[in-house]
């Protein structure tokens, strides 16, 4: 399973449409084209004293800093190290004197069933759940797992890790119990929150019974809450299982908030790599909540009035920065929805949009792109006029949907941020400022101020030519970067700065500049595929293909899907013949299954292909880019001279397994 990087992406696309900020757009949130300018000069002229001006006037500290960045373990870099804070003070306890009536979140469950809590509320429920965690014995520095659905909780239960000092590692709700292991295994987890099940598209996700396949072989886990949510029957573990009702019930509505250093890490967040197992992605507590209340307010222009909706489930990244944290450090008012977008119909965001008098609202591209092929009519039906800026995340917008996000959803009067980062990031980083850049279809458009974001050719030196594709990196390193990887601080150094030694950061994504300096990202450099804006390791899909007794050898590609971005095309080679075609269904269905059980249903191919043997160079590398020609279709145009075994390029091409 070796591989070769996929050649600099050379693109042929042009998209000339430039939309000027809409005059009506009224930036109260503070930033104006001067104050941006402003902000742009100063992280030039002075990076730290940027960074600790803004770290000082946006963070609650409990001891202030005295030094802004540690560069000598570089590139474990450390900032604000001496400061302290509370992360969970500084999204809740600082509101309560002014907006403790103010709702933090609006909830709407599938069902139907709405919910609004208070910002008093959401710290009162906060503090009894961090109180129940004490009283389990839960540490500072010790490790949470949450396991999940969209609900009100999944916050709480964030925010009371926070609130302690524990730290969270949340595992989205849609991954296997065998990912779920691997996590719990990896971070060492003491305790597990999750709930008896959750409704996604008119089903209960039984997310307790998926926890049961595996709780009984983690031994670190002595605690596992359980929030009544779907109320389906459960089966119980006396003595380590505590329903989330009982664990709070007579606990004190206070908590004092513990002490933490500013480089205490926050959370952990395990992300798909282009080898290996999923890594733990270490965030710090106030570099990352810098960058979250930073972009609320310079990307979303978050104000006092606004009702904000981020779309993404807490179980990724943008459920972190645009959920969890940068919200509520705002003291913003957010749409928190349990279930699917398309259920019952696929005008189910835009009534949460009318219900719920949306403003802001982020969502990914997948769900533009599936949710414009269901027509027109559906948001025709809402009123969508409270509207007044829409952003996007996650991978590259092709611009048709961008232009039915912009005509149809904000009706030309809403920009719309096309804002790129990463898991690594902790948030965004190019990204338009709305009401101030103009924005082009496709273009996440500029660096965001103080990040130093670079295309670099494979020596590392910075392309001016416009259009010319190469690496996108970060220069210097900022507040809201990851630390490192739980456990594996060789992996982090290598990973992400190994490319050029030490120099940059390397996000892993292609990126070419236009001749306005704007931003056009290209998609991933290495094995890292988006499969409707998830990230999932080509390797890991194989190692997981490979452990069936039915193969023998899988190399997984991606090819273009219109809805999901990317889909995922696997190619076997089974133990024994080949399958004969109408034996193949049954063993396509056997190891989509198998991926289910063993990663989670995002991670299933939407094609396998079977063959004698995969294209193979005489070295013994599997050719992955001639096999991502196979599987989109297009005509291979690798020199074949050079394989192995030339012939299984027709027998791939002509025999596709379902
Ligand atoms: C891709 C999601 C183009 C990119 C926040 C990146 C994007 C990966 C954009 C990170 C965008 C994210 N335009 N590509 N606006 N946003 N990506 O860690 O390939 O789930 O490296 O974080 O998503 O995915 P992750």
């Amino acid at each position: 399973m070796t591989n070769e990087s996929r050649d600099p992406i050379e693109s042929l696309f042009k998209e000339d449409r430039l939309f000027p900020p809409p005059p009506a757009f009224n930036h109260n949130g503070g930033m104006s084209e001067d104050l941006y300018q402003q902000l742009i000069r100063e992280a030039d002229q002075d990076y730290e004293g940027f960074w600790a001006r803004l770290a000082r006037s946006e963070i609650d500290w409990l001891t202030p800093f005295t030094r802004t960045l540690n560069e000598t373990k570089a590139p474990h870099y450390r900032w604000f190290e001496d400061g302290t804070l509370n992360v969970s003070a500084n999204c809740l306890d600082r509101h309560i004197a002014r907006s403790g009536d103010k709702a933090a979140i609006v909830f709407e469950g599938e069902p139907g069933d709405t919910r609004t809590i208070s910002y008093s509320e959401l710290l009162t429920e906060v503090c009894r759940f961090a109180n129940a965690l004490l009283a389990q014995g839960i540490k500072q520095g010790d490790r949470v797992v949450i396991y999940m659905p969209m609900v009100p909780e999944a916050v709480i239960a964030m925010q009371a890790c926070a609130r302690i000092g524990a730290i969270h590692s949340v595992v989205f709700g849609g991954f296997s119990s065998e990912s779920l292991k691997g996590r719990i295994e990896d971070a060492e987890a003491v305790a597990v929150v999750t709930a008896d099940g959750g409704h996604r598209g008119g089903r209960i996700i039984g997310l307790k019974a998926i926890c049961d396949k595996v709780l009984d072989d983690c031994p670190s886990v002595r605690t596992v809450f359980v929030l009544r949510r779907a109320g389906n029957p459960i089966s119980w573990r006396e003595g380590r299982d505590v329903w989330w009702h009982d664990a709070v019930a007579g606990m004190s509505p206070h908590c004092q908030a513990a002490t933490v250093s500013a480089e205490h890490p926050l959370f952990l967040l395990y992300t798909s790599g282009s080898t290996g197992r999923p890594k733990g992605i270490q965030h710090a507590s106030a570099g990352y909540l810098l960058g979250a209340i930073l972009t609320m307010r310079w990307v979303f222009d978050i104000r006092e009035d606004d009702v904000y909706w981020c779309t993404a489930d807490v179980g990724w990244i943008t459920g972190h920065s645009y959920v969890a944290y940068g919200p509520l450090a705002c003291g913003a008012t957010m749409v928190m929805y349990e279930g699917a977008p398309t259920t019952p119909d696929a005008g189910r965001f835009w009534q949460i949009c009318e219900r719920h008098r949306v403003r802001i609202f982020y969502t990914a591209p997948t769900a533009i792109r599936a949710l414009k092929k269901q027509g027109d009519e559906y948001p025709r039906r809402y009123n969508l006029d409270r509207l007044r800026l829409l952003g996007t995340v996650g991978e590259p917008i092709n611009p048709e949907a961008w232009m039915w996000y912009h005509e149809v959803i904000g009706q030309k009067r809403c920009p719309i941020v096309d804002t790129w980062w990463q898991t690594e990031t902790g948030a965004h980083m190019i990204a338009p400022i709305p009401g101030i850049t103009a924005t082009k279809p496709g273009s996440c458009t500029k660096a965001l101020p103080g990040i130093l974001a670079d295309v670099v050719d494979s020596e590392g030196r910075s392309i001016t030519k416009p259009q010319e594709g190469g690496y996108l990196v970060i220069r210097r390193p900022w507040p809201f970067m990851l630390r490192t990887i739980w456990g594996d601080p060789a992996r982090y150094q290598e990973t992400y700065w190994g490319r050029f030694q030490n120099r940059y950061y390397v996000s892993g994504d292609g990126a070419r500049r236009d001749a306005d300096g704007y931003f056009w990202v290209m998609g991933r450099v290495d094995d890292v595929l988006k499969v409707s804006g998830h990230r999932l390791g080509t390797m890991e899909i194989e190692s997981v293909l490979v452990a069936h007794p039915l193969v023998a050898e899988a190399a997984v590609v991606g090819r273009p899907d219109e809805i999901t971005g990317e889909a995922i095309c696997a190619f076997i080679v089974t133990r024994g013949p080949r399958p004969s075609a109408s034996e193949q269904a049954r063993v396509t269905e056997t190891l989509r299954q198998w991926i289910a059980e063993q990663i989670g249903a995002i991670a299933k191919p939407a094609e396998i292909r079977y063959a004698d043997n995969l294209p193979k160079t005489r070295s013994g590398k599997i050719m992955r880019r001639l096999l991502r020609a196979v599987a989109s279709g297009t005509t291979v145009e690798e020199d074949v001279s050079t394989l192995e075994n030339p012939d299984i390029i027709k027998q791939l091409q002509g025999d596709a397994g379902r």
